[in-house]
């Protein structure tokens, strides 16, 4: 079919793109604060009443931490993600939102109606309201606002797709429709439940439900759906925001196409099967486990398939590392994509899950692939996309130079600590004496664990400090004098 827009000139609209990365901004700054706070509460547990008895009930650990998790995972991380699809989108598809109002209609409503589903999300839990299934937390009127901003999403990724000049699609937007799919149907499996006010007949609250499968099914759906957000909400869309920004930014072509093509498949048929590492040990069917356990040791392949690709791009051309703040996030944040990728496999290994499960180890590794690979990946988008969008130099190089190196200490104090107290209270709750009995009441490993929860928090706390510098460039870098793009001492030598 003949394309009516084919011959139109370009000029890529970044409107959506720019609310996105001001969502990205304000929702990493609330979802780090929350974290910070959390930090803090483990180590000394009074700050959990400290701010009386009216406001205690909304600020302590137990209604923080989904709020933590929510807003840093479903806020921060895919406004970022939004943002880099409204600006990658158009120009490897080479068709700008502008030349279609109804694309340009459903990229406003996208942003629009998140946010306010988000603020309703906030709201419902710092109130409590949840239905217990950990990273799908909301009850069912939110799950319904959630698939209608995922569908708003589908339509822009279909309709940019469906007006495109440039025939190949490239690898980035393979990762991004991969990150639609699969969401979508993880989000309406594990979301199946019943409301119970209207089921029998008006009693309850009218927004409570119980989750359709019972038992282990349950559980089997959960870590099925648990294990795969992060698989496609904190790792495909961010190979996919990488395989772009990274040769842009460095001005090196991708080292293997082919390399990133069989890692995509791997990864795609791999993720689906891994998700029994995280119910090892429980009443779930004991080959259900086993088939977790394999299959986590098996995605170490297609996951170093994508970070080797990621760093040999930068083969001939390491200089750029020392030289450029902007490729220090990006490279480092490989490096960690190849470590948790390394430990995520170690742990899902029986005999040392039976000593990692339930310990801050875990905590150690969620928070080396979030800090060190997905929020990092989100700042170096938003650093290169910054001066394009915004037609401005970049405010200050050695500011972002200070916040990498302030992050980054704050990422080792965080997962070094973590890993010391997760191995010593694994060891300790199976400490026993020769006649079985436990060694450490739970109060003994509380107690050692003090001193670690608060390195983690002085961690955390530095990462949020390198982040408010991040927004402050951000904010200085809008207020500059604008250039043309290929004015930018920035401008990537790849041109688009
Ligand atoms: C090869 C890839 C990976 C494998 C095989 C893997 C494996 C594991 C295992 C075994 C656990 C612990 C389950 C438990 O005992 O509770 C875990 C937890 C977790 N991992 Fe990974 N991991 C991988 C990569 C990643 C990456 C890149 C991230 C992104 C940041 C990540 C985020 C998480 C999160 C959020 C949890 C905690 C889930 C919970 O709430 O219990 N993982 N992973
Ligand atoms: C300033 C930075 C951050 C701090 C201080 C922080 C702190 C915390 C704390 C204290 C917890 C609770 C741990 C527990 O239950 O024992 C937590 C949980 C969690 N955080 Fe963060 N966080 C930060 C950034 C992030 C980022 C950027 C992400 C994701 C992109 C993230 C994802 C998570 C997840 C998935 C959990 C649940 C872990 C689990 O169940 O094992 N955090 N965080």
């Amino acid at each position: 079919m003949e394309n009516r827009f084919k011959d139109r000139p370009l000029e890529y609209d970044y409107s959506v793109t720019k609310l996105f990365m001001w969502a990205t901004i304000f929702l990493g700054i609330t979802g780090m604060l929350v974290g910070v706070f959390l930090a803090w509460e483990m180590a000394f547990p009074s700050i959990n009443t400290i701010l009386g008895s009216g406001l205690a009930e909304y600020t302590n650990f137990s209604r923080l931490r989904p709020l933590h998790t929510n807003s840093i995972i479903y806020g921060f991380t895919l406004s970022g993600v939004w943002a880099s699809w409204y600006y990658i989108g158009q120009r490897v598809l080479k068709v700008s939102m502008a030349e279609s109002k109804f694309l340009m209609f459903i990229g406003k409503a996208h942003f629009y109606v998140y946010v306010v589903a988000a603020a309703i999300i906030v709201v419902s839990l710092l109130m409590g309201i949840t239905d217990s299934k950990e990273y799908a937390e909301l009850e069912w009127p939110m799950d319904i606002g959630i698939t209608i901003v995922w569908l708003l999403w589908g339509i822009s990724i279909a309709g940019l797709i469906g007006i495109r000049r440039e025939k190949t699609i490239y690898i980035s937007i393979w990762y991004f429709i991969a990150t639609f799919l699969a969401v979508a149907m993880l989000h309406l499996f594990n979301n199946m439940e019943i409301p119970t006010y209207f089921y029998s007949g008006g009693i309850g609250k009218w927004y409570h439900s119980v989750s359709m499968y019972a038992g282990s099914n349950d559980a089997m759906v959960q870590w099925w759906f648990g294990h795969n957000a992060v698989a496609f909400v904190l790792t495909t869309p961010i190979i996919a925001m990488i395989y772009y920004f990274l040769p842009k930014e460095s001005g090196q072509a991708v080292y293997s196409y082919k390399l990133s093509l069989l890692a995509f498949w791997g990864l795609m048929f791999v993720y689906l099967w891994a998700g029994g590492h995280h119910i090892l040990y429980s009443t779930v069917p004991d080959w259900v486990q086993t088939l977790g356990s394999i299959f986590s040791i098996i995605l170490i392949l297609p996951s170093w398939g994508s970070a080797i690709n990621m760093l040999l791009t930068m083969k001939g051309e390491w200089q750029q590392v020392a030289s450029s703040p902007l490729i220090k996030f990006m490279i480092l944040g490989s490096t960690f994509y190849m470590f948790s990728t390394l430990e995520g496999p170690i742990q899902a290994i029986k005999s040392v899950n039976a000593i990692a499960h339930f310990t801050d180890w875990i905590v150690g590794h969620v928070h080396d692939g979030a800090l060190g690979w997905v929020a990092f990946m989100v700042i170096a988008a938003l650093y290169h996309m910054a001066p394009r969008v915004f037609k401005r130099e970049i405010y200050s190089k050695s500011l972002m130079s200070t916040q990498f190196w302030i992050q980054t200490l704050g990422i080792v104090l965080y997962f070094t600590s973590m890993w010391i107290a997760g191995i010593t209270q694994g060891m300790m709750w199976r400490a026993h004496d020769e006649f079985g009995n436990l060694a450490y009441s739970f109060i003994d490993t509380v107690t050692v664990l003090h001193p670690y929860y608060t390195i983690r928090a002085v961690g955390g706390t530095l990462y949020l400090v390198g982040f408010v510098l991040f927004a402050y460039n951000i904010y200085k870098t809008m207020s500059a004098r604008p250039v043309e793009e290929d004015e930018l001492v920035n401008a990537s030598p790849m041109g688009a």
